[in-house]
């Protein structure tokens, strides 16, 4: 971990400096924090988990304590019988990194993604803007396709999210592919860095699953972390876009529950964010597979050795094209949309 990042660094509860001790990073009040495969855990013991797949963190970290290793495919929330078909990439040669984050990307970045098949490349999109050395904080990075995102665009990107697992997989893989990014396993709602600590939040499909009241401390943080120069960049899922309409309906306009995408109102969304943050603007974000806009390689910043069109491929489209339809861009459509984008500062 960087000199920068680990000053940075306090313990979740109290918000006090910590000290790095035998492998290890330690709170004034004798409260250790373990450091796993090079990841700082700062979650706090008593914080009721946002998502219960979080829980396994707390059975990972008691595995490290005991000095226990931990495989990185038995780390991750997948089924078993996903598991076993990693383990069978694996052995027929593919990198476990790799392999692990192909089984991620359709959930935790849409289904779009979900014909990925071994040896397809990971698709890391384009970041919206260049950064010039800013501090960057990823709030809910999961794999870290945004955290790798940021710091190609120039920004000191730092990824942070509750789940161990996939933040292994996440910084085994951006070590593979020379990106230089640290990964901290932590909650929105207590973030384990002091105030002021970076120039800009970044965070996508990530607040729109927590509860109002979850989301108003997690922007609370937000505002904590940035400088007066700060600016916080915030994708959410918009009440009123089609497909959003779609999926309420489905589950009966009911309440959501657990982990559900809540869908919010951008005058909800403005005035949550601009009561915790700071003067807001709300942006239209715009998946092409909707019909704003055709689809353009550039917008996922496409790579060498994107697959040739498989079987599966049924759209008519090549399919790094089908890829790249699916993500999401700025856009000054004004029709209402699927995601906003919501830009506060302090
Ligand atoms: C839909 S995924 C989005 C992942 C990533 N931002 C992306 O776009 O690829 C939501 C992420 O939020 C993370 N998450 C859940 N609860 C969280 C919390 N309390 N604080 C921070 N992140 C959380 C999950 O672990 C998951 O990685």
């Amino acid at each position: 971990m960087k000199d920068w990042l680990r000053d940075l660094l306090v313990d979740p509860v109290e918000r006090q400096p910590l000290s790095f001790a035998e492998g290890r990073l330690v709170a004034r009040n004798g409260a250790y924090y373990p450091v796993v495969e090079g990841i700082p855990v700062l979650l706090p013991a008593d914080l009721p988990p946002t998502h219960r797949g979080a829980m396994r963190t707390v059975k990972l970290v008691s595995m490290a304590r005991q000095g226990l290793p931990i495989d990185l495919i038995d780390a991750v929330n997948l089924r078993e019988a996903l598991k076993e078909q990693i383990r069978r990439e694996v052995a027929a040669g593919s990198d476990a990194a790799e392999a692990v984050i192909r089984r991620l990307v359709p959930l935790s970045n849409g289904f779009g993604y979900r014909d990925l098949a071994p040896g397809d490349a990971i698709p890391v999109p384009r970041f919206p803007e260049r950064g010039g050395g800013e501090s960057l904080l990823d709030i809910g990075s999961s794999w870290g396709r945004w955290t790798i995102a940021a710091a190609r665009a120039g920004f000191r990107a730092v990824g942070l999210d509750p789940m161990l697992g996939p933040l292994m997989a996440a910084k085994r893989f951006a070590a593979n592919n020379g990106v230089d990014v640290d990964y901290i396993c932590g909650d929105a709602r207590c973030l384990p860095f002091a105030d002021a600590a970076f120039d800009r939040t970044f965070s996508y499909s990530t607040l729109q699953h927590f509860s109002d009241q979850d989301c108003a401390v997690a922007l609370g943080e937000i505002a904590r972390m940035l400088g007066p120069d700060g600016l916080s960049t915030v994708q959410m899922a918009n009440w009123a876009g089609v497909r959003s309409l779609w999926h309420q309906a489905r589950r009966g306009f009911r309440a959501p529950a657990r982990f559900e995408v809540r869908y919010r109102s951008l005058p909800q969304m403005l005035s949550m964010f601009s009561a915790a943050i700071g003067p807001t603007t709300a942006r239209s974000i715009v998946s092409s597979a909707w019909g704003c806009r055709r689809p353009t390689p550039a917008i996922c910043g496409r790579r060498r050795g994107w697959p040739a069109p498989s079987p599966s491929n049924s759209s008519g489209w090549p399919r790094r094209f089908r890829r790249c339809d699916r993500e999401p861009t700025a856009c000054s459509c004004t029709r209402p949309s699927n995601r906003a984008e919501m830009i506060a500062q302090p």
